[in-house]
């Protein structure tokens, strides 16, 4: 038989996808699952975007721009701007979510071999990026017991070999809600300059930051316009996952040449889903006051209704919509799947992502799982109920 590549067996299976056989097994023998595995909110798509694509006539449906359309990536830079980042609508190329823009930028700074430095737990889909570009991943460890801090910048400067080409951020984070501070960013941008890397913020839960603090973007340090690199997408800020629509935003000519380069192989992004992203953008800001309160009650509840189990650590999240947990368990591989094959209390069961897989240090995050708050507070309450009674019979 023909044999597939070294690179296709190196790629990790998503660690929050890969449960989905024994969810299904256990839906059809009859279990309700409360999935606080997977971060795909339960709101509501905003309606201007959602009638922009219902109201149009579009009698061809054609390409767009390789870069994306023009009038969106205009009216985007507007949007920026409004949140006090200066950039133009040439600083931007739209691509197919924030996961095609992640693709892109590490074949286009990268080299196999190269190494970007990530602060650690971090989004799973990282290593797969990294996998398929043939870039290492350096972690700079962060820990439950601090919050999931960021890392001194000494951690970070002693992790920098001649092969580093990146640090790579996700602000506020997935998966452990982190927020870093304006002089956290500035701090990274000063270490990113003098040892002429780039530093790439993943800032996709712009939006999702609670308690009165705001969000500091790494595209308003004001001397990092060569080094920075910004990931977004529409998929969590208006709740339209499915549009598949994200940007990566540069002032960094060379490095939008190269990426445009990319973007031309594949063409365009979507041509309807840029539509429905443009007229999001009309979005009115009570729809994000609300999703804000919302996510701030879901985050309190599940916070205090965790806390209440004997044998538990929980990082409070100051944004995005995930926690990591730590549980009395050796391996929450196994635990999730028992969880779906064994466990249910009159029919029901809860679906958590292992979290070891959101590290790439090995057997780190075992005793972890990953809870994202996307369904409403009762949900919430009940799946925090299974959890504390499946943990007082789980045996390892
Ligand atoms: C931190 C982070 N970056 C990127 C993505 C991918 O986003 P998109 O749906 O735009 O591809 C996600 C999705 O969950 C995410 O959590």
């Amino acid at each position: 038989m023909p044999t597939i590549s070294r690179k296709g067996h190196q790629m990790p299976a998503s660690p929050i996808r890969k449960l989905v056989p024994y969810a299904e097994q256990a839906i059809k023998n009859g279990k309700h699952i409360y999935y606080l595995n997977i971060g795909q909110p339960d709101i509501k798509t905003p309606e201007v975007a959602l009638n922009a694509v219902k109201q149009n006539d579009i009698d061809i449906l054609s390409y767009s721009r390789s870069e994306g359309s023009e009038e969106y990536r205009v009216k985007l830079a507007n949007y920026y701007k409004k949140h006090d980042i200066p950039i133009s609508h040439e600083d931007i190329i739209v691509t197919t979510g924030a996961s095609e823009a992640l693709l892109f930028l590490f074949s286009s700074i990268m080299d196999p071999e190269d190494e970007v430095i990530i602060s650690e737990p971090f989004y799973a889909n990282y290593i797969a990026f990294s996998t398929a570009s043939g870039v290492k991943v350096v972690p700079a460890i962060c820990n439950i017991d601090d919050d999931f801090a960021l890392p001194s910048v000494e951690t970070f400067e002693k992790l920098i070999s001649p092969k580093t080409k990146a640090i790579l951020i996700c602000n506020p984070g997935n998966p452990t809600g982190s927020l870093y501070s304006k002089e956290e960013i500035q701090q990274l941008a000063n270490l990113a300059i003098k040892h002429d890397l780039f530093l790439v913020a993943d800032e996709v839960y712009r939006e999702f930051i609670y308690d009165g603090e705001t969000h500091y973007s790494i595209m308003q340090v004001e001397n990092l316009k060569e080094h920075a690199v910004m990931i977004d997408s529409v998929s969590k800020r208006y709740s339209m996952c499915g549009a598949r629509i994200g940007c990566l935003v540069s002032k960094n000519k060379l490095v939008m040449q190269t990426v445009l380069k990319f973007a031309q192989a594949r063409l365009s992004p979507p041509t309807y889903a840029q539509i429905a992203s443009e007229a999001a953008l009309d979005t009115p800001q009570s729809y994000f006051d609300e999703v804000i309160h919302e996510y701030v009650d879901r985050r309190n509840t599940l916070i205090s209704e965790l806390q209440k189990i004997e044998g538990i650590k929980v990082a409070k999240p100051k944004g995005a919509f995930y926690c990591i947990v730590e549980l009395p368990i050796k391996n929450s591989d196994h635990f999730a799947q028992w969880l779906l094959e064994k466990f249910d209390i009159n029919g029901e069961t809860i679906m958590v992502a292992p979290a070891n897989g959101f590290y790439s240090t090995p057997h780190v995050g075992l005793n972890q799982i990953r809870i994202a708050y996307v369904l409403n507070k009762e949900s919430l309450i009940k799946a925090v109920h299974i959890l504390k009674e499946a943990l007082k019979i789980y045996k390892d």
